[in-house]
């Protein structure tokens, strides 16, 4: 499979779900510590206390990246590392930690991609609301402004946030994620917070450094209907309005989509003068993440939104269903995802230069003889860059792919229970195996010369 020269193949990863060392060298809490340490909220109580030891091991697994060809690595920065309470005072041996992953980095000629939140707020600003706060744009932008100053002369790839759907949905309104929270009704004062820090950060990252590629990472995915039924048919309409317009519109066009501002008054967020422009702060890419399709059903009892999505609990094995391959996380496997959203953002969205930021699979992988032999993620990954490769022969303006993840890690409430990785990683010795999804990526990288 051949890709244009100057297409980039990467990984990414998280800071909490990678790093560990959670309470060292001056490190706050973050609503992830919080979250993890409640009981009951994680599968089979797990914590990313240790999580991969990446904190330590850093230059091991940017050999391990190394070793696979990689040309860039997407990392997230943990906010309470750098700045303990989550304004003020900065960590030195925080910010010193970044510092020296750059450079190692750099040093082994992978291009570091720096994403400012990937989800754990210092619990210090969850304790003054958190992204309820009309302040915590302002707190984010302040973090920016410090990582941008200090890593900015070696880092030309940044992006915002990480999946702001993901951090109001999961965390504010199911309470499924950090920082826990039920409060529905608080989603799209949360949402447009987290999209003024977004245009914030934007600019305090350009005026650091001029010649920064900005860009912020959004799940997006294929929408389908259920059903043929009229009814299933508007509740996908629905399901697209409020999962990618409420962030695509902000960002391209400079305001939310109708339905976000006539919610009823419980629900709808004070959005103040100035704010929409500070948003559409123009971009230099999209960033996609994206798993699998949404299929869409109309739904009398999702308040407030009129649609549900068909979703599978996670389970212990991957099975299949009518013919069709679901994942150890209950997802579709449906290889069109990469190719369709390419072709939504090039006919709605005028073709922006977009990276596939994740895009990958886990499956209940073992270790036989020192190799895993892990097929399905292999041929995942295979027909999704192929989904890819056709929308970039149709036009589209995809630059790059980044495999979600390189090492098996800490997947949230799902515990280490769920693995995505490129490598394999025995979470009791943190031995690290390459799987054979990871030496055919290589393969990959490597035939494109
Ligand atoms: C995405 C998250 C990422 C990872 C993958 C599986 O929603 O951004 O951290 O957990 O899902």
């Amino acid at each position: 499979m051949k890709f244009p020269q100057d297409f980039i193949f990467g990984a990414a990863a998280s800071a909490y779900q990678i790093e560990g060392a959670w309470n060292m060298d001056g490190k706050g809490e973050s609503i992830w510590d919080r979250f993890a340490h409640t009981s009951g909220k994680i599968r089979h109580g797990d914590t990313g206390d240790t999580a991969c030891d990446f904190y330590h091991r850093y230059k091991d697994d940017i050999a391990l990246m190394k070793e696979l060809g990689l040309h860039a690595y997407r990392f997230s920065i943990s906010w309470p590392r750098v700045l303990p309470e989550g304004r003020g005072a900065i960590n030195p041996k925080g910010l010193d930690f970044y510092k020296r992953l750059v450079d190692e980095l750099l040093e082994a000629g992978i291009n570091p991609c720096v994403n400012l939140y990937h989800w754990d707020l210092p619990q210090a600003l969850q304790d003054q609301g958190g992204w309820l706060n009309r302040d915590c744009a302002a707190w984010f932008a302040e973090f920016t402004s410090i990582i941008a100053d200090h890593l900015g002369d070696r880092v030309f790839d940044w992006m915002t946030l990480n999946e702001p759907l993901m951090a109001a949905a999961l965390g504010y309104a199911l309470g499924i994620h950090a920082p826990g929270y039920r409060k529905p009704w608080s989603m799209f004062r949360v949402i447009h917070h987290l999209m003024l820090g977004h245009g914030l950060a934007v600019n305090r990252i350009r005026s650091e450094n001029p010649d920064a590629k900005v860009g912020i990472a959004l799940d997006l995915r294929p929408i389908h209907p259920l059903s043929n039924s009229e009814k299933d048919k508007l509740a996908a309409e629905k399901a697209d309005i409020f999962m990618r317009r409420t962030f695509l519109d902000p960002i391209f066009q400079g305001r939310y989509p109708e339905t976000f501002t006539t919610r009823n008054r419980l629900f709808r967020p004070r959005i103040k003068d100035g704010d929409m422009e500070i948003i559409a702060a123009p971009l230099d890419f999209v960033g996609v993440n994206t798993y699998t399709v949404d299929r869409v059903r109309y739904s009398p009892w999702a308040i407030g939104m009129g649609f549900e999505t068909q979703m599978d609990p996670a389970a212990e094995e991957e099975y299949t269903r009518n013919g069709v391959q679901y994942t150890t996380m209950g997802w579709e496997v449906y290889p069109q995802v990469l190719y369709e959203i390419l072709m939504y953002l090039k006919h709605e969205y005028g073709n922006p230069a977009v990276f596939v930021t994740e895009n990958g699979a886990a499956f209940s992988d073992k270790v036989v003889e020192s190799r895993v032999h892990d097929e399905k993620r292999t041929h995942y990954l295979q027909t999704h860059l192929a989904g890819v490769k056709k929308a970039l022969e149709e036009g589209s303006n995809c630059k790059g792919y980044f495999a979600w993840t390189l090492v098996d890690n800490f997947e949230w409430a799902e515990g280490y229970s769920k693995r995505f990785g490129l490598v394999y990683v025995d979470h009791k010795t943190q031995q690290r195996t390459i799987k054979d999804s990871g030496l055919w990526y290589k393969k990959l990288i490597a035939s494109q010369k």
